[in-house]
């Protein structure tokens, strides 16, 4: 039995920004077409936000920011100029800070993300999801393949390179009507783009949203699981073979070496040991995957600080409300907090379960979860850990447990081992 940690983490913050042009077919996040005008009372509160945060935070590191949506790349310019000032006067990040921005291909220019990278944006990563015209009308997007290529060439020339957190691009498979032929395409057209990150989901049906109700009522096919999970299997060969690692059931990333000498020439890179490995994982989502802290701001935003899980309140305009009366309470919470959960010790041992077995080559490490919580793997999971293990759906040795790639597949058989 070790003793439980008690060295205070560095802190990751994801920031709201819950507007779009208009709501794909897909989609079921937090987020609302149509209300343009909020835009700017939108972004005054959450200066406000940011500053009681940071204030009651007292100087806790910040290594990761990610300002998601919602379409974050529908704001000005100018507004993340202010937005920019204000976190960097509330809160102490990091020097290589890792500061994500979601993108839409056909919203960005080159003055755009000139601007937000000289900001310290280091990341970006756009929503492409297909690169089929009958596709990406389906889904309701608004861009072409085209937009892509144009966007992610933008991105390159401001400096969204191998020398900053790199870029990542989202796609879907599993859409009904979907080949395994298209998908193929699809995936090697993006690859030709080399990002340095890919994010790959199966198509989720979401209560509430269009393209479930239409399957729903006959007009599409319902997606054939036996084919999403070809279709996975090949990316995952395919993007093995690129040099891609995967690192969580749905994301890879190029390890560093794989841009070896055009690295070494490239005069942006003053000081290679800032190049640490690993470095186009996606920090932030790793910290949600470790069980780390975050902070959650802007509406509808989650996050999981000082033994609390929270929510803030989900329709921009009661977001506005609330930071314009409200005061400041203890942290991590703002005003605009609505759902708070005290998180027991017990919980967050299953929690570190759940969310570390994504995290396909890392796992959970026996002794960070010894170091953590003071008990090992085996005395907190011992006979569950062994009934997956006889399942074929789990590997766990002394490093720690993580997922087969039989488990990959029947992940939420794994998950509920621990909720
Ligand atoms: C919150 S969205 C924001 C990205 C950005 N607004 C865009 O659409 O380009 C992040 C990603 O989640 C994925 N996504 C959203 N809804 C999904 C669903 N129902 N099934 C699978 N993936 C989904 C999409 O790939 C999307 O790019
Ligand atoms: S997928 Fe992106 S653009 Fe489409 S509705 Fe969701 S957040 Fe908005």
């Amino acid at each position: 039995m070790g003793r439980p940690e008690s060295q205070p983490q560095n802190l990751s913050i994801y920031i709201a920004i819950p507007f779009c042009q208009v709501r794909c077919a897909y989609c079921d996040f937090n987020t609302f077409a149509g209300l343009d005008d909020l835009m700017a009372p939108y972004a005054r509160a959450l200066a406000r936000e940011i500053r009681l945060v940071g204030e009651a935070a007292a100087g806790r590191p910040v290594h990761t920011i990610f300002f998601g949506g919602g379409t974050p790349s529908l704001l000005p310019l100018l507004v993340y100029q202010d937005i920019f000032a204000v976190l960097r006067g509330a809160f102490a990040l990091t020097t290589d800070c890792e500061i994500t921005l979601e993108a839409n291909p056909g919203t960005v220019d080159a003055a755009y993300l000139l601007g937000l990278r000289a900001l310290g944006v280091s990341r970006l990563s756009f929503g492409v999801q297909s690169t089929h015209a009958s596709e990406l009308r389906l889904l309701d997007r608004l861009h072409s393949f085209e937009d892509v290529r144009q966007a992610v060439a933008l991105a390159r020339a401001a400096g969204f390179d191998r020398a900053s957190h790199g870029l990542n691009l989202d796609l879907i498979f599993g859409t009904p009507h979907q080949t395994l032929a298209m998908w193929q395409a699809s995936l090697l057209r993006v690859l030709a783009l080399e990002p340095e990150h890919l994010s790959l989901y199966a198509l989720s049906l979401e209560h509430g949203t269009p393209l479930r109700s239409w399957v729903q009522r006959g007009l599409l096919p319902m997606p054939d699981a036996d084919l999403a999970a070809e279709m996975y299997g090949w990316a995952g060969e395919l993007l093995a073979a690129h040099g891609y690692g995967q690192y969580e059931i749905s994301n890879w990333a190029l390890p560093e070496k794989a841009e070896g000498r055009s690295r070494r020439s490239d005069p942006q890179v003053s000081d290679l040991r800032l190049l640490a490995p690993g470095r186009y994982q996606c920090r932030h989502n790793l910290q949600y995957w470790r069980n780390r802290p975050y902070l959650g701001l802007g509406a509808g935003a989650h996050g999981c600080a000082a033994g609390w899980r929270y929510s803030n309140v989900l329709a921009p305009g009661a977001y506005i409300a609330r930071l314009e009366h409200g005061v400041v309470g203890e942290f991590p919470f703002s005003p605009a907090a609505v759902e708070r959960t005290r998180q027991t010790r017990a919980d967050e041992m299953g929690e570190t379960m759940l969310l570390g077995l994504r995290l396909t080559a890392e796992g959970v490490g026996g002794a960070d979860f010894e170091a953590r919580f003071g008990a090992t793997l085996a005395a907190a999971y011992g006979r569950r850990l062994r009934h997956l293990r006889g399942l074929g759906l789990l590997a766990w040795d002394e490093a720690g447990a993580r997922l087969t790639p039989a488990g990959r597949l029947l992940g939420n058989r794994v998950f509920r081992e621990f909720v």
